[in-house]
């Protein structure tokens, strides 16, 4: 495969699995896998600087702030650790050190590197005030309620007693702490099994059980949960020592649950030692781990060595690698996706792996069957890529029934029993029968109400399944015929019944670009909904656009227009517009939008790097609020560069050599005022 397709094709997968891990909280591959993947696409964009694109995952940092809690500043930013994964990498960064500190001796700290939710806590006069997620690391949700019900977390210290010459030193009057929230394996087992027999979705592994648990809006429901939470980094104005073990063993005198195995070492040789040991001994920890995280211990060390624009350099993730067993593959069942896609799913005989008991796991596509050559009765490697979803790695042959049989990828729809169609390009089969084929439908339902489409809040997945299946909707229109009646089952609910329908009649307000986003039309994502949207200005403009004109607007390409015109030839699709706009959906651009300045009429702008004051999508925002336009790439006609932190070398080079300005985030907001 070409490079340039490479890039795109790995743009894509990555989209696809940001959007699983950071929206749906589901994700189907692994960090390594993910960190592989992204790698990649790193090198390769350097490598061509003419594909650079703003909206590339490398150029995304990931989120995970909640709508529904309360906002906060972090007041030291919350940074992610660099990865590494072999022997060699953990000796490049020793070295680094050494040499960041010239020559001078130095002691590193070695734990356990959690694999949960950060927190960071913080404590006034011995009580706990605020607990934050990482969000964006800039800002986080405060969970402060829902944290206080987790019992490993003290919400008030107790001083030392003055007299006691032996005593811990005091705890400063503020100080941060932060650590990893975890839900314990039993927990998690236990969880999952009640799960199972109310029949609703399970959690993919404790990191997305205790990330659901902690972002609910109930706190009783967290505290039923029995979170666990580990701490490993204090920080503050006045800390207790000048050692990072040292603080922590304070802490730890202070009721704080802290690392588990933390040592102190000093040579190479002991990290080694401490990986390998932990690599098998983790299995018999409590919670999930997936690697080791090395500090060097001196805090003025620390300092002197410093960050990067993403992560300090003193400190360094080691991941484990991915477990591996063999196992049975006795039937490949088959789930179709929100968007028609079948997903072959192999059912094994149940196997212990990485902490929990597995018995399925995701062949991807019939090319991936293909590519090993499966056979029912094989005995199958089975991983689970850092730690989440399994996954075949391998097949033992020998191992082989002489009558197996191979493995037929199946031809129709196991839903409806369409035929299935290959479309060209694509790995995945799909089933075309989008408007009568049952989890696309449903899809459809949840794609129109989601945050950034209608925006329907009131409304979640299992509650679309459940009006499906009482056969209340089925489609997108069906919902404004709700009314609170119908749904206020046995008449005890009619609080709940009439927030619903408010919230489904709210969204009539939401503007046309995001209707046309809603719609789901296949390829048009929010991006290509606001061009088109303004673009066309209304519906009508729209439905009766061609081939060619849907062609000529810069970032519509052929897939695209192709889809278009199929959905707006749909006789179901046409009936439901006509029912949208009946029921009072936006369906034209607003003259009256969010135009706050025309300070940037007419220049076209290039964001590039990391921001701390709002985020990437905020600023596309902004510049349009102003009258200006966010372009994807630098080129002659580019009216100047808004750059954050870390722009990318390729982009740099480009700028300077058009003489482009680079403006900084400060000057922007001054700017535009
Ligand atoms: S220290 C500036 N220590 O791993 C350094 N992080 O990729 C702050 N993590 O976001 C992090 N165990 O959520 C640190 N013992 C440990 C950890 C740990 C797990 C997580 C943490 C962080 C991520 C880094």
């Amino acid at each position: 495969m070409d490079e340039i397709k490479r890039i795109e094709q790995l743009r894509k997968e990555l989209h696809e699995h940001n959007y699983k891990y950071y929206v749906l909280n589901q994700p189907t591959i692994g960090d390594q896998e993910f960190d592989f993947m992204m790698h990649e696409l790193q090198d390769l964009e350097a490598k061509h600087p003419e594909m650079a694109d703003p909206n590339s995952p490398t150029q995304r940092v990931g989120s995970d702030l909640n709508a529904e809690f309360k906002q906060v500043e972090h007041k030291y930013p919350m940074l992610s650790l660099a990865n590494t994964y072999n022997e060699q990498d953990v000796a490049d960064w020793y070295e680094s050190v050494k040499k960041g500190l010239a020559g001078e001796d130095f002691e590193v700290c070695c734990e356990m590197k959690y694999d949960g939710l950060s927190i960071s806590l913080t404590y006034v006069d011995g009580k706990l005030t605020q607990a934050v997620t990482r969000g964006d690391g800039v800002h986080g949700d405060d969970v402060t309620a829902n944290v206080k019900t987790i019992r490993s977390i003290p919400l008030v210290l107790t001083p030392p007693a003055s007299d006691d010459l032996f005593a811990a030193p005091a705890y400063p009057r503020e100080f941060e702490i932060r650590g990893e929230i975890l839900m314990p394996w039993n927990v998690f087992e236990r969880l999952n099994k009640e799960r199972e027999e109310a029949e609703e979705p399970l959690f993919a592994n404790p990191r997305n059980a205790a990330s659901g648990t902690l972002k609910s809006q109930k706190s009783s429901l967290v505290a039923s949960r029995q979170l666990d939470a580990y701490l490993y980094y204090l920080l503050g104005e006045e800390l207790p020592a000048e050692g990072h073990y040292e603080n922590l063993e304070v802490a730890r005198s202070w009721g704080f649950k802290i690392s588990e195995g933390m040592k102190k070492v000093k040579t190479l040789q002991e990290i080694y030692d401490f990986i390998n040991y932990w690599d098998t001994e983790r299995k018999n920890l409590p919670v999930a781990t997936d690697g080791i995280v090395l500090k060097v211990n001196s805090l003025r060390q620390q300092r002197a060595l410093g960050f990067t624009a993403k992560s300090p350099r003193w400190a360094i993730a080691y991941k484990f690698k991915a477990e591996r067993v063999c196992t049975r593959l006795n039937e490949v069942t088959y789930q179709v996706g929100r968007t028609g896609a079948i997903t072959p799913v192999a059912n094994m005989d149940p196997v212990q792996l990485a902490g929990t008991t597995v018995k399925r796991a995701t062949l991807n596509n019939e090319d991936f069957i293909k590519s090993f050559d499966l056979h029912i009765g094989d005995y199958v490697y089975v991983e689970k890529g850092g730690e989440i979803i399994p996954k075949i790695v391998g097949v033992d042959i020998d191992q082989r029934p002489i009558i197996a049989q191979p493995v037929e990828f199946i031809k129709r729809c196991p839903e409806c029993g369409t035929p299935l169609v290959r479309y060209e390009g694509e790995a995945a089969w799909y089933c075309p029968n989008d408007t009568g084929c049952p989890p696309q439908i449903k899809g459809r339902i949840e794609h129109f109400i989601a945050r950034k489409a209608m925006n329907i809040d009131s409304l979640g997945p299992e509650t679309v399944d459940d009006y499906y299946r009482h056969g209340l909707i089925h489609n997108i229109a069906d919902l404004y015929d709700i009314d609170v009646q119908q749904i206020n089952g046995d008449g005890s609910r009619t609080k709940s019944a009439q927030r619903i329908v408010n919230g489904i009649a709210a969204s009539k307000e939401v503007p046309f670009e995001r209707v046309v986003f809603a719609l789901g039309i296949r390829f048009v994502g929010e991006t290509s909904a606001k061009l088109l949207a303004r673009h066309f200005k209304n519906i009508d403009a729209l439905m009766n656009a061609g081939i060619e004109e849907l062609q000529e607007i810069e970032g519509i390409g052929e897939v695209m227009a192709k889809s278009i015109i199929t959905y707006f030839h749909t006789e179901e699709n046409l009936k439901i517009i006509e029912r949208l706009r009946n029921y009072g959906l936006q369906m034209e651009l607003s003259t009256v939008n969010s135009q706050l300045s025309t300070k940037l009429e007419g220049q076209s702008i290039v964001i590039s790097g990391v921001f701390a004051h709002h985020s990437r999508d905020e600023y596309k925002a902004i510049i349009e609020q102003n009258g200006g336009k966010n372009v994807g790439s630098i080129s002659s006609k580019t009216s100047f560069i808004l750059a954050g932190e870390n722009m990318g070398p390729s982009k740099l080079q480009k700028a300077e050599k058009l003489g482009i300005k680079i403006v900084s985030e400060e000057e922007f907001l001054e700017m535009i005022g």
